[in-house]
């Protein structure tokens, strides 16, 4: 399964987790740390770029990437998404109502964290939290709908920086904690983290797959993948990222799922919104 990605460098090389003090939390050192990491091993790959995920590594899939771009495979999904967004449920409100400024240009501050609740919330959640709240059966987190309203949502927020907040609440600081330990524990037969690929790997291959840097890596979710042969959700990628380690992965928006897509959006903070996108 492995046999093109660099197996040796994954085992040698002692995790390089960018934290500086191992006790405290200090998510902007982090940030910093996890940025300089980035930037360091990829001198040439401009800042905002790294949303392009495997297309701002390699020259050959940006010259196929721009020529699918022409017509993108999302754009289904988008209109789909415009025209689910736009329609009242049966109690006659929409999706509208349950977000600031209409939905509209707001997915860069997304997930927050919600003082209420005391969790993360990412738009997948907030979007069947709303439907639910309308007295609407929730969607499948990992495709479909769900896709279709995420990616509208992703396209009318595109070039907005990731804008993420850690407010000065200890549950908000341990959620992000939980996420970024999350991220870069080793799991599954395989015993890989989420780093293991996506840190120190980024940019090898893995069977005929370029694997992303963790910089930016949700900027342009949901994304159109030949392989799934349609759309998919943040929540469908880490699915997918677990399995392939043959790990158990976590039932689609689990706190903990919630938890790393706020360590990494964090770290993603003033990129700009990509989605939708589209992946070989
Ligand atoms: C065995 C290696 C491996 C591990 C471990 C792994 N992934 Fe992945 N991941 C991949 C591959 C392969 C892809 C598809 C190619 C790409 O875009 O990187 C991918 C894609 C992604 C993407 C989409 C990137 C893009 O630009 O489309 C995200 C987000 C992601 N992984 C998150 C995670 C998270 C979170 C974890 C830990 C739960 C994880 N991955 C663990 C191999 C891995």
């Amino acid at each position: 399964m492995l046999r093109a990605m660099s197996l040796m460098a994954i085992f040698v090389f002692a995790l390089i987790r960018p934290v500086t003090a191992a006790d405290a939390v200090n998510p902007q050192a982090d940030f910093k740390a996890f940025r300089d990491y980035f930037t360091k091993k990829f001198p040439n790959v401009p800042l905002n770029d790294f949303v392009n995920g495997p297309y701002s590594m390699d020259a050959g899939l940006r010259k196929q990437w721009l020529e699918i771009d022409q017509f993108p495979p999302y754009d289904f999904a988008i209109d789909r998404g415009k025209q689910m967004f736009a329609k009242p449920f049966k109690n006659g409100k929409t999706y509208g109502d349950c977000f600031p400024n209409k939905g509209i240009g707001i997915r860069q501050n997304y997930p927050y964290f919600d003082e209420k609740s005391g969790q993360v919330i990412t738009l997948e959640l907030a979007l069947n939290q709303c439907r639910e709240a309308n007295g609407e059966a929730p969607y499948s987190y990992v495709k479909d709908e769900m896709a279709s309203l995420t990616a509208y949502m992703a396209f009318t927020s595109r070039g907005k920086p990731f804008d993420i907040k850690i407010p000065n609440d200890p549950r908000a600081l341990a959620a992000y904690e939980k996420g970024e330990e999350y991220f870069y524990t080793r799991r599954g037969q395989l015993n890989f983290s989420c780093a293991s690929c996506h840190v120190q790997s980024a940019g090898e291959h893995i069977r005929t797959e370029m694997l992303a840097p963790a910089l930016g890596i949700l900027a342009a979710m949901p994304i159109y993948r030949s392989e799934w042969n349609g759309m998919g959700t943040i929540s469908r990628r880490f699915v997918t990222c677990n399995s392939q380690v043959r790990g158990v992965p976590l039932p689609p928006q689990d706190e903990l799922y919630r938890d790393v897509e706020y360590y990494l959006s964090y770290m993603s903070n003033g990129l700009p919104i990509a989605g939708p996108g589209t992946r070989p």
